[in-house]
């Protein structure tokens, strides 16, 4: 049984301004469907704009899909406990003016799972251990607190209620390089102890790869490419995934045939409300041909458990595989 199914999650938000903008929508998120196993950590990429919070929103319930729905465990929960949002920036999501005992007892009192004034802090204090962080820091205010500190405090107030998933929705951005890394291990350590299932959204493809056993590829607002996270980011099938992952420097399996990198991406994501016709990514896509300008794509499977979407995908992958073939012999 999936920790969290997805089913077809769709977000469209109104046009906020009259005249010729009137009745048209941002396609936030177009038609999303993913599962994440228990245990299991599906990331979520793609350029910003491309939805990812917007997915993250609709997870935790802070915004309701336009259509399609959130299982967990299989079933369409009442409980909001369940699953729990990490954000980028721990300064925004706790009360300055609050203790850090603030932050840990309140998510405890709303949902009474520690009666008494003594029970409180003593369950207070063993998150603070879970995160790393010694008692003392209860009677401290965020303004004192380093931003990796913090964004320890606001995991430590996530797992106050026992969640099963933590949605991280660009938990490392805010940080210095330095203790980025101490943060993804601190969440690898977690997940391994407590069994959580996390859906990690973020644009560092290098954090991507060291926690993800799924990944997702976004682009706006619809999946491009989807399954096991070796696989997307050793052979990358879609073109703009392909593009995207040109960047980072260090994975292998990027080159096409004759050993030529794929282009990295250039100019920006199209306006969510005016979407291009066909695949939406045919205005910035290296292969793009005249079917891509009038027929969208579906995300289909190509046999090994892996899906994506582009029309021209049986061809350009095997463009490149008889050329490797060659290159070989
Ligand atoms: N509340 C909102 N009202 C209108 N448009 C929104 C709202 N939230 C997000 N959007 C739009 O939806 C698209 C996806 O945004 P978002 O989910 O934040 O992307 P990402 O997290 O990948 O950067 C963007 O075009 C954004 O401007
Ligand atoms: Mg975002």
């Amino acid at each position: 049984m999936n920790a969290i199914t997805a089913e077809n999650l769709t977000k469209h938000y109104p046009v906020r301004s009259g005249g010729r903008a009137k009745g048209r929508v941002v396609h936030a998120v177009d038609d999303v469907s993913f599962e994440v196993p228990p245990g299991r950590t599906l990331a979520i990429v793609g350029e910003s704009g491309c939805g990812k919070s917007t997915i993250a929103r609709m997870l935790v319930r802070l915004v309701r899909p336009t259509s399609g729905r959130v299982l967990v465990q299989g079933e369409e929960r009442i409980d909001a406990r369940a699953i729990q949002l990490v954000s980028q920036n721990p300064w925004s999501a706790l009360n300055r003016r609050k203790s850090i005992r603030h932050a840990l007892e309140q998510p405890l009192a709303v949902h009474g799972l520690a009666t008494g004034r003594a029970a409180r802090t003593a369950r207070a204090e063993e998150l603070l251990g879970l995160v790393g962080l010694s008692p003392d820091y209860l009677t401290r205010r965020p303004g004192g607190v380093s931003g990796g500190e913090l964004q320890r405090v606001t995991v430590a107030r996530a797992l106050a209620v026992e969640p099963e998933a933590l949605v991280l929705d660009e938990p490392t951005a805010s940080l210095d390089v330095s203790v980025k890394a101490l943060l993804v291990n601190l969440l690898l350590d977690l997940q391994r102890r407590l069994g959580l299932s996390y859906v990690l959204i973020t644009h560092e493809i290098e954090i991507a790869r060291h926690m993800a056993d799924q990944v997702a590829v976004m682009y706006l607002g619809r999946l491009v490419e989807y399954g096991d996270a070796e696989q997307v980011f050793g052979d990358p099938r879609h073109p703009y995934t392909r593009s995207l992952l040109a960047a980072v420097p260090g994975l292998a399996g990027l080159g096409d045939g004759a050993g030529v990198p794929p282009p990295p991406l250039a100019g920006d994501v199209p306006s969510a409300v005016d979407i291009p016709s066909g695949c939406r990514f045919h205005t910035r896509c290296p292969s793009a041909a005249d079917a891509c300008r009038r027929t969208e794509p579906i995300l289909e499977d190509s046999g090994d458990g892996r899906q994506a979407a582009c029309l021209r995908l049986a061809e350009l992958t095997s463009i490149a595989s008889p050329a490797a073939d060659n290159e070989q012999t």
